[in-house]
Order: structure tokens, then C-alpha cells, then sequence
């Protein structure tokens, strides 16, 4: 029988102050016109000194912070009401799972599951990579002992920090019906463009099959020493039926469409490439850390004013140059449809370069005041991003 979203809120509220049952709860997902603080929250019931309380991970999207809450402190009505679109509970016995739609209504689903409660305090960031995993080994990041080389670790933590954001989002649009659920028949593509070395390639391969989820995946680089490298590693691990590498310019590339498009580090335009071709084949989820910035930088030449300012100093011009660069790109993909987010993916002690651009397609129409702020800006600073002239479906001007 149906049930209201009120009801199906209070059912979930139950099932979380139960501390007989309770064993973690997820907030994700916004929905229809609100708002949220957090883009996840995450919910559990852990132990300190005895008493039991609730421990709710709260996530901006840049960090979590942590905080444990008697459960009598907790507005847990007020919580679930707070604008999230997607709520699972899971207790020791079943997972509850409420999906409210465009129209507000709440679909729910119950699963039957058993899962133990784990009420330690303290847990533990999990790694994501076994640097025992043989990939590592054979792309160079870890050594014949299976540990993290120093002149790697950068390069270590860069790649699994972009995989920890890869995962809730590919899990979201999985459950929001934006991605289809991956089968053996149908597997989830995934597309890394400007690829290299392929640490990132190899690295989402391994997390996706260990994770259970049935995957193929393409790097494409430039470079055809990379491309044979990279098959060689492959073909080493027994892997090449799920992963493949072609040597190609991003904008000519043969590759088919894939669902998910991900760039660590595609150098200057070919960032733009990347997400050019993402967004003209339909891609439903890109995660691109860009690089290098030249193209706006170049055609910067008087800057308007009062911003020149700013741009007198050599180095300004540079950092504003990289910041309108990331914000066009961000706001040409809200223009073809997509919700975008900017993030930092890791700290920056591991790489300046740690912006990430996360889009998820979702058709929207663009708002005008959107068109107007993109037309606006290139018009004031006199640019024409390469992004511009690379969207298929680009219709502002
Ligand atoms: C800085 S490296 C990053 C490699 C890898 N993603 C990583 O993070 O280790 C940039 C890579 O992009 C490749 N590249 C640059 N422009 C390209 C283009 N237009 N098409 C394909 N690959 C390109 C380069 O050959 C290089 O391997």
C-alpha cells in the first residue's frame, strides 16, 4: 500500500532511534527545489564510554566533520525533512530505502538484510587501494613488497581520494536512476581521458570489480607509448577484457560513449577535450581534476576594470586566469544540462592542482540568469572559451 512521505519519514525516524537494531543511516541526493547543508550525511551508532550515541558524519563535499549526539539530542524528524532525496536505514535485520521524487512522493523499498552493529568510536579512514593489490606493483606506485613508493605517495593519495568521491556519486546516480545498474551484460563504462600512466585507469578498474560492480574501462592518451605500456600491464594482470587503452587525441578519439568520463591532470585544453566529449556522447557523471590553464590566460589581455587591479601582478592574473577557466567550464556544463559542484578531491599538500569539477546530468534547462552570467562575464573579459566551441548542444548565443 503507499504510504505518505510523512509516514514513510517517521517509519525511517523509528528505525534510527532503535538502538536495539539501528546500524547506519545515509542522506544524499537533494531534492526539488531545497536546499541542503551537507551533500551526505552519513548516520551511526557508536559507543563512547558506555553510552550509546549517534555519530553523524556530515559532508560538504570539501570535508567531514564528526559529531556524536545523544540520541535524544538528535532532530532526526527534522533531519530527514531537511531536504534529501534519497534515505536509507539499515538495521540489523532489513535496509529501508526512501527515494522522494520530482513530485515529492516517497517510493519506498525495503530490503531484507542482516548486518551487525559495530559500535567502536574510532574508525578508521579505510583505505580504498591494498597497495598489496598487483596493480600497483606493475604501474609503478608500489614496490615488489607491496609498498607505497615515497617518490609515489602523491600520486597514491591523489588517486584514491578521487575514487572516494567517485564511489557515493556513481552509488547516487545509480539509485536516482541517472546511471543503470551495472550488470555483466551491461557493465558501467567508464572513460579516462588524458590517461598516462594510467594509475588512475587501473586504479578505478580494481576498486569497481573488487567493489563488485561489473566494469569496462577505456584510457585514451595521446601518447602510443603509454597506450602500449599501459595494454602490456594489462594483459600482464589478466585484465584486458574489462580494460583497454587507445592511443588518440581526445577530440578524434574512436572510443565509444561511456557513462562515466574521468580526468586527473588532462594537461591545459584537453581538459576541455574531455569534457567536450563526455557531454556531446551523453555522459552521465564526469569527474575532471583539471591542470595546466593557458587558454583564457592567453586571451586575457586588458583586463576590465576595476580588475586590473588584480591582474598587474604577474602571478594574480595567473590564479584569477586558472579561477575564470574552472568557473566557465563549470557553468557551460550547467548550460548543457548538468548539476556541477566544485571541489577540493585531495589536500594540497599532495597536488596543487586538487580542484575537481563534478557534474552530474540531469537535463535541466539552464535558468537565464545562468545564459546571462556566462555571456556576461566572457563578454566584460573579451574570451571565448575552447569549451565553447567544442559543446554540441550548446544553445546561448
Ligand atoms: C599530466 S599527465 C596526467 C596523466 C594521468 N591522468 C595522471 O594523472 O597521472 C597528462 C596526460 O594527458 C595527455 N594528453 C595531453 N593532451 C592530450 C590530448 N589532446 N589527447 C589525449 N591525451 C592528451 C598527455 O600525453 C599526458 O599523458
Amino acid at each position: 500500500m503507499p504510504i505518505t512521505r510523512e509516514e514513510a519519514f517517521t517509519e525511517a525516524a523509528s528505525k534510527i532511534l532503535d538502538t536495539n537494531s539501528f546500524v547506519r543511516a545515509v542522506l544524499s541526493g537533494r531534492r526539488r527545489n531545497m536546499t541542503v547543508d551537507f551533500e551526505r550525511i552519513d548516520i551511526r551508532l557508536v559507543e563512547i564510554k558506555g553510552v550509546l550515541h549517534l555519530q553523524l558524519m556530515q559532508n560538504d563535499g570539501r570535508a567531514t566533520t564528526t559529531k556524536n549526539l545523544l540520541p535524544s539530542m538528535v532532530e532526526v524528524d527534522q533531519l530527514l525533512n531537511s531536504g534529501y532525496a534519497n534515505i536509507m536505514v539499515e538495521s540489523t535485520d532489513e535496509a529501508y530505502s526512501i527515494r522522494v521524487t520530482k513530485s515529492g512522493d516517497a517510493q519506498v523499498h525495503t530490503e531484507k538484510r542482516q548486518s551487525e552493529q559495530n559500535l567502536s568510536h574510532d574508525k578508521k579512514k579505510e583505505r580504498l587501494l591494498d597497495s598489496n593489490d598487483p596493480f600497483l606493483r606493475e604501474v609503478g606506485i608500489a614496490d615488489a613488497k607491496g609498498v607505497i613508493k615515497p617518490s609515489r605517495q602523491d600520486k597514491y593519495k591523489q588517486v584514491e581520494e578521487f575514487l572516494r568521491l567517485l564511489s557515493p556519486a556513481l552509488n547516487a546516480a545509480i539509485e536516482a536512476g541517472q546511471i543503470h545498474k551495472p550488470t555483466k551484460e551491461n557493465p558501467l563504462r567508464i572513460t579516462d581521458l588524458g590517461c598516462g600512466h594510467a594509475y588512475l585507469t587501473f586504479a578505478a578498474h580494481q576498486f569497481l570489480i573488487n567493489s563488485g560492480i561489473p566494469v569496462v574501462v577505456t584510457g585514451i592518451d595521446v601518447r602510443p607509448d603509454s597506450r602500449d605500456r599501459n595494454n602490456k600491464i594489462a594483459e600482464k594482470l589478466g585484465i584486458t577484457k574489462t580494460i583497454n587503452f587507445k592511443a588518440e587525441e581526445i577530440s578524434k578519439t574512436t572510443a565509444e560513449t561511456a557513462d562515466i568520463a574521468i580526468a586527473l591532470h588532462a594537461c591545459d585544453t584537453a581538459t576541455d577535450d574531455a569534457i567536450a566529449w563526455a557531454v556531446n556522447g551523453g555522459s552521465k557523471l564526469l569527474l575532471i581534476a583539471p591542470c595546466c590553464h593557458h587558454d583564457i590566460q592567453k586571451q586575457i589581455d586588458a583586463a576590465p576594470e576595476p580588475w586590473g587591479a588584480i591582474t598587474k601582478f604577474g602571478l594574480m592574473k595567473e590564479r584569477l586566469g586558472d579561477l575564470l577557466t574552472d568557473s566557465l567550464r563549470a557553468q557551460l556544463l550547467r548550460l548543457v544540462g548538468y548539476r556541477v559542484e566544485v571541489i577540493e578531491f585531495v589536500g594540497g599538500e599532495h597536488t596543487p592542482r586538487n580542484l575537481m569539477i563534478r557534474a552530474v546530468k540531469t537535463d535541466a534547462k539552464p535558468e537565464q540568469i545562468d545564459i546571462d552570467r556566462y555571456c556576461e562575464i566572457t563578454a566584460q573579459w573579451g574570451v571565448k572559451p575552447a569549451l565553447e566551441k567544442k559543446l554540441s548542444t550548446l544553445n546561448i548565443r
